[in-house]
C-alpha cells in the first residue's frame, strides 16, 4: 500500500508545534553513513523531526557506506547513536519503531560502479513499497575527495533528473570543506554543475541553522528601530566570538588539513558577517538574501599583505587546565604532527567597503581550548559626541547576540544610585526561546522541502 504523502505519522508525544510545514517525502541517501557525522547529527537530527511530527509518513533515509550493516544492524547501531547524541531520546519506543522503520542501508563502495546499480535498484524497490515517487536527495557525508566520483556515478547511472523536466525532485546536499583555496572551491562546484545545475545543490553551514542567527535578520528588519543605527555613523565596531573550550577532540587529522580558520572563520564566521552587514532583502527567499550576502563578501577588502600583523594574528594552544582540568596542547593530540603550525586560534579585523560600513572594523576571532566558551556577536555603538555631565567617558552602548544560550542584552549607562550623575552601566538582558528543533534538523527540513534560504550558493 502506498501512504499518502502528506500524511502525519501519529505522535504521541507532539506538544503544541506551530509548525506544520510537512514536505513531499523522497528517499534521502546518505553517502558515508558509517562516520561521525550520520551519527551525530543526521541520524539524531531525522529523529528529532521524526519525533515533532514533522517527517513525511513515507519518508525513507538509506545509508550507503563501506561497511558491514545489514538494515537492522544499522538501525540498531543508528538507536545508539540517537541515545547518545539525540536532544529528543528515544525513550518513547512507539515513536522510535516508526522512525526507525524509514532506515535501510545498503554496503557498497564509493568507487564501484556495480554498488551504484545496487543502489539504483534498491532506491526504485523503495519506491514502490514506500510511495515515494522517485524524489532523491542525496547526502556527501562522505570525505571530500569522494564527491567527484559519487556524482559521476550518479550522473552515469542516471539518477539524477534534470529540474527543468517535469520529473521528481533530486537534490544534493554538501557538506564543508568546499575546497581548501579558491581554486579548489572552483574544481568542486564545476564538478558540482557537471551532475547538478546550482538550484539543485544545498551546501550546509549549521551555524545558520541557528535561531539566534535567524533572530538576527528578525531583530534587524523586523524592527524600525534599529535600521536608522545599523551603518558607520553609528556603529563604531562589530565583535565575532567563536570561542570553545574543548581542543580538537580526536579531530587531530582534519584539524591538521584545515586550521581554525578554515573551519570557523571561512564558513560560519564569514556568514555571520553577511548577515550582519547585508542590505535589507526584498524578500527572505533564497535569490534575494544570497544575492544581498554576495554583495558584502565582494565588499570584503583583501588583507595588505605588508601589513599583516596589524590586523590578523593566529596562535596555537599549548598545554594547560581548564577550569582545574588539564588539556593537552594541540602538538600532542592524536594525528597531529609534533612540529605542527596549523593555527587553532585566529583574530582578524576585516572591512566591508560600501557605503554603510566604510571604515567599521568587523573584528573576528574564533579558538580551540579557550578558558571560556563563548559564541556572540557585539555590535558596538559609537559614544555620545558630548558628554553634559563632569564624568569620566561613559562605556558605548553594546548590543549582544549570544548564541548557546540564546541570549540578547543590550548595554546602557543610567544614573545609579547615590551620587548623582554618577554613570553605571547596565545590560538589559533576556533569554530568547530556546531553539526549538537542532540546528542541522532546521537546515534539513528546509531542505526536504526544497527550500534553500538557509543554504549557501557556489
Ligand atoms: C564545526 C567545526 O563546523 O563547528 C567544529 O568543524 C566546531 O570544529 C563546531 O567545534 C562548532 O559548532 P557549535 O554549533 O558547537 O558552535
Amino acid at each position: 500500500m502506498t501512504l499518502s504523502e502528506t500524511e502525519l505519522e501519529p505522535n504521541p508525544l507532539r506538544e503544541g508545534l506551530d509548525q506544520e510545514r510537512v514536505p513531499d517525502a523522497s528517499i534521502l541517501v546518505i553517502f558515508g553513513a558509517s562516520g561521525d557525522l550520520t551519527q551525530r547529527k543526521l541520524i539524531p537530527s531525522l529523529y528529532s523531526l521524526a519525533h515533532d511530527g514533522l517527517l513525511p509518513a513515507n519518508q525513507t533515509i538509506v545509508g550507503f557506506a563501506r561497511a558491514d550493516y545489514t538494515d537492522d544492524s544499522f538501525r540498531t547501531a543508528m538507536r545508539e547513536a540517537c541515545d547518545k547524541h539525540a536532544r529528543r531520546r528515544p525513550t518513547e519506543d512507539a515513536v522510535w519503531e516508526s522512525f526507525a522503520s524509514k532506515l535501510f542501508f545498503l554496503p557498497g563502495e564509493f568507487e564501484s560502479a556495480d554498488d551504484y546499480v545496487r543502489l539504483r535498484e534498491k532506491l526504485a524497490e523503495l519506491d514502490s513499497t514506500r510511495g515515494t515517487e522517485g524524489r532523491r536527495i542525496y547526502y556527501m557525508a562522505a570525505p571530500p575527495q569522494f564527491f567527484p566520483v559519487i556524482t559521476a556515478q550518479l550522473r552515469e547511472n542516471e539518477m539524477v533528473n534534470d529540474p527543468e523536466l517535469e520529473l521528481p525532485f533530486t537534490r544534493a546536499i554538501i557538506e564543508k570543506p568546499f575546497g581548501r583555496d579558491l581554486a579548489s572551491a572552483r574544481e568542486l562546484n564545476r564538478i558540482a554543475v557537471m551532475t547538478f545545475r546550482e538550484e539543485q545543490v544545498f551546501r550546509i553551514d549549521h551555524y545558520l541553522g541557528k535561531e539566534t542567527v535567524q533572530n538576527l535578520l528578525v531583530l534587524r528588519f523586523g524592527n524600525g528601530i534599529f535600521e536608522p543605527f545599523w551603518n558607520r555613523q553609528y556603529i563604531d565596531h562589530v565583535q565575532f566570538t567563536v570561542a570553545e573550550s574543548i581542543g580538537v577532540e580526536g579531530r587531530g587529522g582534519y584539524f591538521e588539513g584545515s586550521g581554525i580558520v578554515r573551519d570557523i572563520i571561512q564558513n560560519h564566521l564569514l556568514q555571520l558577517v553577511c548577515l550582519v552587514a547585508m542590505e535589507p532583502p526584498v524578500a527572505f527567499e533564497a535569490t534575494s538574501v544570497r544575492d544581498e550576502k554576495v554583495k558584502v563578501l565582494k565588499a570584503l577588502t583583501h588583507f595588505p599583505l605588508a601589513e599583516l600583523d596589524q590586523v590578523a594574528v593566529r596562535g596555537q594552544y599549548a598545554e594547560g587546565s581548564i577550569a582545574g582540568n588539564p588539556v593537552p596542547g594541540y602538538l600532542s593530540e592524536k594525528k597531529v604532527d609534533p612540529a605542527s603550525r596549523v593555527e587553532t586560534f585566529a583574530a582578524m579585523k576585516v572591512f566591508v567597503e560600501n557605503w554603510r560600513w566604510a571604515g567599521v572594523p568587523f573584528v573576528l576571532r574564533t579558538g580551540k581550548a579557550l578558558a571560556e566558551a563563548r559564541n556572540e556577536i557585539v555590535i558596538h555603538f559609537r559614544p555620545v559626541p558630548h558628554l553634559p555631565f563632569e564624568r569620566e567617558s561613559p562605556a558605548a552602548n553594546v548590543l549582544r547576540l549570544r548564541l548557546n544560550p540564546d541570549r540578547m542584552g543590550l548595554g546602557v549607562n543610567i544614573n545609579g544610585p547615590g551620587d548623582p550623575f554618577d554613570l553605571e552601566r547596565v545590560e538589559l538582558d533576556t533569554e530568547l526561546t530556546p531553539q526549538a528543533l537542532p540546528a542541522y534538523a532546521r537546515l534539513l527540513l528546509d531542505i526536504l522541502d526544497g527550500n534553500a534560504v538557509l543554504s549557501i550558493r557556489g
